[in-house]
């Protein structure tokens, strides 16, 4: 990946720090929401297994490529954005273990947001290069953000019984305006064109109306036929044959330990 922010040959320390970060919060988020489902009795060994074999969901935003220190800014403005909308209505999910994970997860997201939003406001104010990148970066995330939220509520298979059970306290089409309202002003404040040319304040609803969403992308997307899907897959099943020895040398290192504190 091209990390380096438009005008330097080098990656700069700052970048490698502000990537790091990231990545231990999302492991972090993602042991959050295994732990949730253990206390419904599946193992993370289960659940890891099952996102291996390509048999568990996991949110379609995660098959698109990132391939300039732009599209972390964006992701993080964009994404992380669409994740705390979401996320903020999920605290008061009626599950229990899932609200509470979500509490800290939506504190580090917001953490993401504000660092991706600055990431694009020095990119937006920077070279003519730099500005591009980051219109590039906005056109690219703009509309699968959108679709993170999940099908329209008259096509969404799960929404009814999510409603009725709590699970879900708002829609997926009442999150996604609160998203679009949302963002548009940032974008104008970072002095960049959303890529819709619908997109428009409306007067009357007081919200900003959008064009129509590719809805064929996001179900090719979410089976499996997304521009990244088998990288991305492939990458997991790496890790964990490449970790493999990582976690014998770990529990044997417990092991050690336990059988010394007993003696
Ligand atoms: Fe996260
Ligand atoms: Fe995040």
């Amino acid at each position: 990946m091209n990390i380096t922010s438009g005008t330097e040959e080098e990656v700069t320390m700052d970048e490698i720090g502000t990537i790091t970060d990231f990545i231990q919060d999302e492991a972090g988020h993602g042991l959050y929401l295994y732990s949730a489902m253990e206390t419904l009795g599946k193992s993370r060994d289960q659940s890891l297994q099952e996102l291996i074999d390509g048999k568990a969901k996991y949110s379609s935003i995660f098959n698109y490529p990132t391939t300039s220190w732009a599209d972390i800014g964006a992701i993080g403005w964009l994404v992380d954005g669409a994740a705390i909308v979401n996320q903020v209505a999920l605290q008061r999910t009626s599950y229990g273990p899932y609200a509470r994970a979500m509490v800290k997860i939506c504190k580090e997201e917001s953490f993401h947001q504000r660092q991706g939003f600055e990431i694009m406001m020095t990119l937006a104010n920077g070279t003519k290069a730099q500005k591009q990148m980051a219109q590039e970066a906005l056109n690219k995330i703009w509309w699968p953000a959108l679709m993170m939220f999940g099908p329209s509520d008259k096509e969404s298979v799960h929404s009814q019984k999510s409603m009725a059970w709590k699970i879900k306290r708002q829609s997926n089409d009442e999150l996604r305006q609160e998203f679009v309202d949302m963002t548009v002003p940032q974008a104008e404040l970072l002095g960049l064109t959303i890529p819709d040319p619908d997109l428009k304040f409306n007067k009357k609803t007081g919200h900003y109306d959008f064009g129509p969403i590719n809805w064929d992308e996001f179900y090719a997307v979410i089976h499996g036929h997304g521009p990244c899907n088998k990288e991305r897959l492939e990458a997991r099943r790496k890790a964990q044959e490449e970790g493999e020895w990582v976690k014998e040398a770990a529990l044997a290192h417990a092991k050690k330990q336990r059988n010394l504190n007993a003696a």
